[in-house]
């Protein structure tokens, strides 16, 4: 049976501490030299873009690449998935050439659909829904900086977005207390949420920033306008002031507090460039465990150990 990665709503605990330890041990003997290209030797991954990216782009081809397989990109004019021919016949055809999928997407239920008809692995790289190997990378971070997650307190302030929805769904696996403070209207997923709190899981939803910072193990934060609602932005900037993850607002979470942003970053909105770079920032931390996090992921779900 096929495994994909859709949603971390989809996988237990177990799963998700199984790429965490792989992806720990993965980093630890990347830095110490050891190569890894044995483990997805001849294997190739179609990589479907319908929007754009750096991080996401970046570090799943160098991540295939170091685990001796091969990336290909197909970007949003290359297939026009949807456009040109069926989400379901593109799910067949790349099938039949590639071990695995990886898509960025607008509608979540296009990865859905993606993962319904392949007949090899689908990884949602983005959609408009969830982010799930962001916060795959992002509990590797926290993980690393405080040797536990159980018991630790985020806070995300800003919008309900794709990250967040995909931070509730790992928090709850992993029994970490969610807290977030948005403008009305711009809450997380409600099914999400619901889902976290039948798993027994502390989600918060608030209004005032300070109040969801105070004694936060994490302060998170992401743009306040996502990929695909750019005809909002100026609307959003109204709505959003004062969500803004400042040194200022540091100062209310634990000293040892860690500032996250998944970025790309707008400085001056949802974050300033003072916090990004302060001591507490971990930012590029996540960026980096993106590849590792994800070269686990591929692993365990190309390379025939599931
Ligand atoms: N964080 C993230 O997914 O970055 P990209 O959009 O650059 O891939
Ligand atoms: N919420 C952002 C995340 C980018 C990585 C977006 O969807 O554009």
């Amino acid at each position: 049976m096929k495994r994909d990665l859709v949603s971390l709503g989809d996988w237990s605990t177990q799963e998700i501490w199984e790429v965490l330890e792989l992806a720990a041990h993965l980093k630890r003997e990347h830095r110490a030299g050891v190569r890894h290209d044995h483990i997805l030797r001849g294997k190739t991954l179609a990589m479907v873009f319908q929007k754009p990216s750096l991080r996401t782009r970046v570090s799943f081809e160098v991540g295939m690449w170091q685990l001796g397989g091969y990336a290909l990109y197909l970007g949003p004019e290359d297939i026009k998935l949807g456009q040109r021919e069926t989400v379901e016949d593109v799910a067949l055809n790349l099938s039949r050439y590639v071990d695995g999928i990886m898509a960025r997407v607008f509608g979540h239920e296009v990865v859905e659909e993606l993962a319904r008809f392949a007949t090899v692995p689908v990884i949602n790289g983005l959609s408009d829904l969830l982010h799930p190997c962001q916060a795959l990378a992002d509990v590797l971070t926290i993980w690393e900086k405080k040797r536990r997650l159980s018991g630790l307190t985020l806070a995300f302030i800003g919008d309900g977005n794709n990250v967040a929805n995909s931070l509730i769904e790992a928090s709850a696996k992993l029994g970490m207390h969610f807290r977030i403070a948005c403008p009305e209207g711009h809450e997380p997923n409600a099914r999400i949420v619901a889902e976290a709190r039948a798993l027994g899981a502390e989600i918060a939803i608030l209004r005032d920033p300070k109040e969801a910072a105070k004694d936060a193990d994490v302060l998170y934060t992401d743009v306040w306008t996502s990929m695909g609602q750019e005809a909002q932005a100026e609307l959003r900037r109204k709505k959003f002031q004062g969500y803004t993850v400042s040194l200022e607002l540091l100062s209310f979470a634990k000293p040892d507090c860690l500032v996250m942003h998944c970025l790309p970053a707008h400085y001056g909105e949802e974050i300033t460039y003072e916090a990004a770079r302060s001591r507490n920032s971990v930012i590029f931390d996540q960026a980096e465990n993106r590849l590792h996090a994800q070269k686990a992921v591929l692993a365990l779900l190309l390379g025939g150990r599931s």
